[in-house]
């Protein structure tokens, strides 16, 4: 968790100021795009000392979903208003600023959800060369409350059925605010409404590029390693591989990756990691088989929290052996993204529930007391794969769906033995390989088979058969944390599942699981 602004962030930056809206990241995620940083911080942590450190070009407001008619509902410090730099206020923070600089906003009988339309009723810096006076535009609502009153200075340019005051402007002191969000796809310009903020208000030039990341972040790699020794877990995975290039083309040989196969990875992964890596790469690469290890621990063990914390444990165990017989290291790598970072804003208070306890290396650190190397913390999964590309990786790895550090143990429910996991690396190969060649695995967040753990009768070459069903699931999604199944066409579910039974030996059921998240989660443990 940041416990300070990041000085070290790009000149022209952007500070998205939080207030607990389920959609600020896309905020971030739609300056990105548009060649300006930007981060996130929760209203709370933004006062004058902080905005003096972050120095941004800019402030956007996000949603939320307090009501500002309501007492103890999240305010934006003075200092937000009174810097003197452009604001741009979505839904609640419309809102809020609304009411911070003297105007009106009342609880709603005018609720609007949904698809809405906007009238353009006058141009402003932020509206221009995007929408013209007097066409009627598709936006996304979400709001109870809304504006009644402007504070002086404000005019509106925009007005919905529900909203006088859609989007109000006043340009001599560079404030915009939107009651729509035009974060989301669903409001079909509003990545350019964004853009005339950055650019045109905000005067921002959009160098915030792959390419002049890569140079910035060897710099600094460089510059905080100095000479020492990091070590780097490699998993096979996207981040950990476009971290372990970065690292090696900014230190070279002081850089050693640790693979430690645990026995659950996909088929051919094992080999794929280390054909690239030490010899394509050169990178110097410990390749450690700790599958017996793994297997034998895990022996018996059905509760789905249990695996995950043995696999954790043992995965810290083996790993601290490797990182001794290499003579030990100075820094460990990893490849933290910046949703992992980005401090969450709770303005109900509520506490959050572990659903499961994913698996990373957190305990290492401590335990090797060795300091971290983080060079992708600022970057969300697209950025990553776009950094992975601009350094040469090949698109399958590049590409590659995410796969669980606990590898396929979350998805053989019940005892996880080598007869289990060999029946099911062989039915989600089959699965992988009819989704690529159909053309579909990029429209695909994430797609595998889970072996159940029942058995069920079935009928071969005229006998009985009383084997384990496979459940085989993908599904669509931007970030993982909320997905809906990947609506197949059934003949080719239908081919795939006779591929699985006829070919994997302990098989004899397929099923597809159809279930969203939420309710459901991607993994089935
Ligand atoms: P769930 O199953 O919680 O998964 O909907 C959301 C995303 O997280 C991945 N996942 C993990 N990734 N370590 C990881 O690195 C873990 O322990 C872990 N468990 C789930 C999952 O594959 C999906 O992409």
């Amino acid at each position: 968790m940041p416990t300070s602004p990041n000085e070290a962030a790009p000149a022209d930056r952007i500070l998205i100021v939080d207030f607990g809206s389920q959609v600020t990241q896309l905020i971030a995620r739609r300056v990105r795009e548009s060649g300006v940083y930007a981060e996130i911080a929760p209203f709370n942590r933004v006062d004058a000392a902080f905005l003096a450190a972050f120095r941004p070009r800019a402030l956007i407001l996000s949603g939320g979903p307090a009501s500002v008619t309501e007492t103890g509902a999240p305010r934006a410090d003075a200092a937000v208003f009174d810097a003197g730099l452009p604001v741009l206020g979505i839904c609640y923070g419309q809102q809020l600023m609304v009411a911070h600089l003297g105007g009106r906003v009342e609880g709603g009988e005018h609720r609007e959800f949904g698809r809405a339309y906007v009238t353009v009723v006058d141009d402003c810096a932020l509206l221009h060369g995007v929408w013209q006076v007097g066409s009627r535009e598709p936006v996304w609502m979400s709001h109870g409350d809304r504006v009644t009153a402007l504070p002086p200075g404000f005019r509106a340019v925009a007005v919905s059925d529900g909203a006088p005051f859609a989007a109000i402007a006043d340009d001599a002191r560079r404030l915009y605010g939107l009651q729509f969000h035009p974060e989301v796809v669903h409001t079909p310009h509003g990545a350019q409404l964004l853009e005339n903020f950055t650019h045109r208000v905000a005067g921002c030039g959009g160098g915030w590029t792959m390419a002049a990341f890569r140079t910035q972040a060897i710099a600094r790699i460089r510059d905080q390693v100095g000479p020492g020794r990091v070590i780097c877990g490699l998993s096979g995975g996207v981040d950990s591989s476009v971290a372990a290039v970065l690292l090696h083309e900014a230190i070279g040989d002081q850089l050693t990756c640790v693979f430690i196969d645990h026995g659950l990875l996909r088929a051919g992964e094992g080999s794929e990691v280390v054909g690239l890596f030490r010899d394509h790469y050169n990178i110097p690469l410990v390749h450690r088989d700790a599958s017996a290890l793994f297997l034998g621990r895990l022996a018996g063990i059905e509760d789905p929290e249990r695996k995950r914390k043995i696999i954790g444990a043992t995965f810290i165990d083996v790993f601290d052996e490797e990182a001794h017989n290499i003579g030990g290291a100075d820094f460990l790598a990893q490849g933290t993204l910046y949703p992992d970072v980005i401090e969450s804003v709770s303005v109900t208070g509520g506490p959050s529930v572990t659903i499961k306890s994913h698996h990373n290396v957190g305990g290492l650190p401590e335990r090797m007391k060795l300091a971290l190397v983080e060079p992708l913390r600022e970057l969300f999964k697209d950025e990553v794969r776009a950094l992975g590309r601009e350094l040469g990786l090949p698109d399958r790895l590049v590409g590659r769906h995410p796969f669980p550090g606990p590898g396929l143990a979350v998805r053989i429910l019940g005892e996880v033995s080598q007869e289990r996991s060999d029946i099911l690396r062989k039915a989600d190969a089959i699965y992988l390989e009819e989704i690529r060649l159909a053309g579909l695995y990029d429209a695909i967040w994430q797609a595998f088979a889970v072996l159940l753990p029942v058995r069920t009768v079935g009928v071969m070459g005229d006998a009985r058969t009383y084997e384990a069903a496979v459940a085989l699931r993908a599904v669509t999604s931007t970030d993982g944390m909320t997905a809906d199944s990947f609506p197949f066409d059934h003949g080719f579910l239908a081919h795939v599942a006779a591929r699985i039974v006829n070919e994997v030996p302990g098989v004899n059921r397929v099923v597809y699981d159809i279930t969203s998240k939420p309710p459901g989660t991607i993994e089935w443990e």
